[in-house]
């Protein structure tokens, strides 16, 4: 497979439950980075076949105001292209918040079975369900009464590093209901520190007839070519990298040439798109957490965050991106993964 061969593979359509959907590299359920506004830059930039929101609290979602809520957050032109992951732990509060998401139109539903974050965990939702592989399936069966729209779910390789029990568990899921899964070959609390063992996607796709997007450290076009090939899993997931870089659907899937006044395009209107969504300083926040992804893909990376991160307005932080990316710094053609947390 060489770069036109990935190209034309990521633009095949697949069926998602009753659905389908146009291209088959999507973006990673982020908290902090996949929202609204940032759904809106990459859209502009295009080739994606879904965006999924960061995780949203199942008992929040159905009494939250989208007007209000810092998360629970669209452009309903976004919608059918767009999933909401929920994480929770009660299948019937797991169920009232995805009828809520289909009333409001999303494409699909996620279930967040996969966050190792301690306090994600602690209260028995996101990895530690697959501590108890039934309870995570009754919530999929749940969820999957509850609505008409694709149901997917998030997982990882489990609490031990056990091939057998990822491709149960995923194989329990889809009879429970899922439409789709995506796997993220780790095991938890294994934050991203090692890398993920992409042969267990391979079992995991091979346990399942429903498609499996696969997920861990795809950096460059080598990267995606090797974990569809080597893996056989039907679809791309993009974390970390989509956030470097938000125009890389574009270029794997279309092979648009980007030249280097898009780093300093790209800044400057999630800028302005965090201006139009969300009030300061929470708006300057979501720069700054954003701010590493983007300057490791340069050469002096530390040097350019650390000038960043002393903006204390929106308005320092236009000019500070104005100073130190016109003209481009120098790039790296794969990001200092360091700033990559
Ligand atoms: C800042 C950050 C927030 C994340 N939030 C979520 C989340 O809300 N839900 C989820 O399922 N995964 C979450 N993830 C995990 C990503 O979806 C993805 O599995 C992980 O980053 C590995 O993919 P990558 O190597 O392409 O980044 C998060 C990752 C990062 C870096």
């Amino acid at each position: 497979m060489n770069a036109a061969d990935l190209a034309g593979y990521l633009s095949t359509p697949l069926a998602i439950g009753k659905k389908t959907i146009n291209g088959r590299m999507v973006l990673a359920p982020m908290a902090g980075l996949g929202h609204v506004a940032f759904r809106e830059l990459v859209a502009e930039l295009g080739g994606f076949g879904l965006l999924f929101t960061g995780m949203c609290s199942a008992k929040a979602v159905p009494r939250e105001n989208p007007a209000v809520s810092m998360v629970f957050r669209w452009r309903n032109r976004e919608l059918p292209h767009t999933v909401c992951q929920i994480f929770g732990a009660d299948p019937d509060v797991m169920a009232r918040a995805a009828r809520r998401i289909e009333q409001e139109g999303f494409f699909g539903v996620d279930l967040n079975f996969g966050c190792s974050v301690a306090a994600i965990c602690k209260k028995g939702c996101g990895a530690a369900l697959l501590k108890t592989p039934v309870k995570a399936a009754h919530i999929v069966t749940s969820v999957r009464k509850a609505i008409q729209i694709p149901v997917f779910v998030k997982f990882r390789t489990g609490w031990s590093d056990d091939p057998l029990f990822a491709a149960d568990t995923a194989k329990r899921f889809e009879d429970a209901g899922a439409d789709a899964l995506t796997f993220h070959p780790r095991v938890a609390p294994d934050r991203r520190n090692r890398p993920p063992k992409w042969d267990i996607i391979t079992q995991v796709q091979n346990a399942v007839a429903i498609p499996v997007f696969g997920n861990g450290n795809l950096f460059t076009r080598e990267d995606g070519i090797r974990m569809l090939t080597q893996t056989k899993c039907q679809g791309l997931s993009l974390g970390r990298m989509a956030v470097a870089r938000p125009w890389i659907f574009a270029r794997w899937t279309r092979e648009a040439g980007f030249d280097d006044t898009v780093y300093h395009r790209t800044a400057r209107r999630l800028l302005e798109l965090l201006g139009q969504h969300y009030p300061p300083p929470f708006n300057l926040k979501l720069f700054k957490k954003f701010a590493p992804y983007f300057c490791a893909n340069f050469k002096f990376s530390l040097f350019l965050l650390k000038q960043l991160n002393q903006a204390k307005t929106m308005d320092e932080m236009k000019q500070a991106v104005d100073d130190l990316f016109i003209p481009c710094p120098e790039t790296l053609s794969v990001p200092n993964l360091n700033l990559f947390v």
